[in-house]
């Protein structure tokens, strides 16, 4: 990875979530995990346009490395006895509706980026959560997703050699899923910062800080792979409003295009399909998950 575990660590000074104090929290950070991982179904889309063979392989191997994150999350779920629930908007934002609409997108924004951001939430839980099974789970989890990261790091700097256009729409598209990251973080810090008492929570207090630590490792991830070629504080709001709004322009362009192809879908027959992103808490894998608390974690690390 183009950043170390340390850059992408936030200290929080010893502070621990409890699985009995903060069961309604961590349930609800599970839940946007659940989610994320369930997303893993949109590697298949990639796999079928994966430009050579190695990325092929990379992405089988990745689509069955997040079906087994999701057994991993529902297993903690059951053994911190939480329910699964719906995501909140704007990880579900972040996840499906940032869904790249080209092969560079899809390693920018959603390895790169959007995998970076959740791998930094992971090491934060791994840090505070007071609960060694699911800590263990989670340790074994984070191999893979540094993995996934690199991957799209690398995939990232490929596509953008020699295509300064392509540069800047990779950069308006991840100007918006960092806004979408703070949207999330501010609901975080106005709903779930509190502990019973009234108080600022422990570890949630922390969560300005360490939103500003996970947008500035975006920012020096984007700067190593070379879509930034400067601190983004020298961008202007205006010249940022511009990069969002050609890189919108770009995808409204191949929106007009599927304009065309619109009618189609109304005709009886086209298939209209709900992905397992819209369907998964009624699955019966996840409505009955009866995997017995603290069985062992056998995925690879
Ligand atoms: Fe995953
Ligand atoms: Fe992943």
């Amino acid at each position: 990875m183009l950043l170390t575990r340390e850059e992408m660590s936030f200290d929080f000074g010893g502070a621990k979530l409890d699985p009995v104090r903060d069961k309604e929290l961590i349930g609800w950070m599970l839940n946007q995990f659940l989610y994320g991982e369930m997303t893993g179904i949109q590697v298949g889309h990639w796999l079928y346009d994966a430009p050579d063979v190695n990325a092929a392989k990379f992405l089988a191997r990745q689509s069955l490395e997040e079906m087994q994150h999701v057994d991993n999350f529902l297993r903690m779920m059951t053994m911190m006895g939480v329910q699964p629930a719906p995501a909140h908007w704007a990880v579900r934002f972040l996840s499906t509706g940032m869904m790249g609409g080209s092969w560079a997108e899809h390693v920018a924004l959603e390895m790169a980026q959007g995998e970076g951001f959740v791998l930094m939430a992971f090491y934060g839980v791994i840090d505070t959560l007071d609960h060694k099974p699911s800590v263990d789970i989670l340790k074994r989890a984070v191999k893979q997703e540094e993995r996934h990261v690199e991957f799209g790091e690398r995939e990232t700097a490929k596509a953008i050699a020699g295509k300064a256009w392509l540069r800047r729409r990779l950069l308006g598209l991840s100007l918006v899923s960092m806004w979408g990251v703070r949207k999330l973080a501010g609901f975080m810090d106005k709903r779930l910062n509190k502990t019973a008492s009234g108080a600022p929570h422990p570890v949630m207090k922390h969560l300005p800080a360490f939103l500003a630590l996970s947008n500035q490792c975006a920012e020096t991830r984007l700067r190593r792979i070379g879509v930034l070629d400067r601190p983004l504080a020298e961008l202007g709001g205006f010249k940022r409003f511009l990069l969002v709004a050609e890189a919108y322009g770009g995808k409204a362009l191949g929106g007009l295009l599927s304009l065309v192809t619109a009618p189609l879908r109304l005709l009886p027959f086209w298939p209209k399909k709900k992905r397992l992103t819209d369907v998964y808490l009624a699955d019966p894998h996840v409505a009955g998950y009866t995997l017995a608390a603290g069985e062992p974690d056998t995925s690879d690390a």
